[in-house]
């Protein structure tokens, strides 16, 4: 694995021990991960398996692989029943970032180079704010997917 972001966060590490102890004091939201399914990247010459473009390497279906440097994981799917060669990448990231707040702020416990999705922001808010996050659907699991296919 490789980290392309690790300087300014190891400046940090000392500070945050420091605040370890206070980790109940303000509402910490926990990161929450969102899933989504994308047709995969295939190599012309290499079918039947994904193409890992962030670390220029091939996939076997139901392998996984870490999106770093960002912050997300992918598994190279392939559809049940599916003898097409139509790979899937299910892609699980950290989700959309909350609207700002003034009240709330990145916590130094957020780790960018940790593996996914230990990864995540962190946010800390003074106490009776609370984020909002943008709405955006939730995608079914690759079992589910046919059912509501609508073409
Ligand atoms: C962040 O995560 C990496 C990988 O797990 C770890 O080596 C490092 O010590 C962590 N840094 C902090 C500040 O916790």
């Amino acid at each position: 694995m490789k980290f392309f972001l690790c300087l300014s966060v190891a400046v940090l590490a000392v500070a945050v021990s420091a605040a370890e102890d206070k980790k109940d004091a303000t509402a910490t939201e926990r990161p929450k991960t969102f899933r989504r399914l994308i047709p995969a990247d295939v190599l012309r010459d290499f079918p039947g398996v994904c193409f890992a473009s962030t670390r220029c390497a091939t996939v076997e279906p139901g392998q996984t692989w870490e999106l770093s440097p960002f912050c997300g994981r992918s598994t190279c799917v392939k559809p049940e029943g599916e003898e097409t060669g139509h790979l899937l990448e299910l892609v699980e990231d950290c989700g959309p970032l909350p609207k700002p707040n003034p009240k709330c702020k990145l916590s130094e416990k957020t780790n960018k180079t940790a593996s996914f999705p230990d990864c995540c922001p962190i946010f800390e808010c003074e106490a009776g704010a609370t984020l909002e996050y943008p709405e955006i659907p939730t995608v079914a699991p690759p079992s589910a997917e046919k059912k509501d296919a609508k073409a």
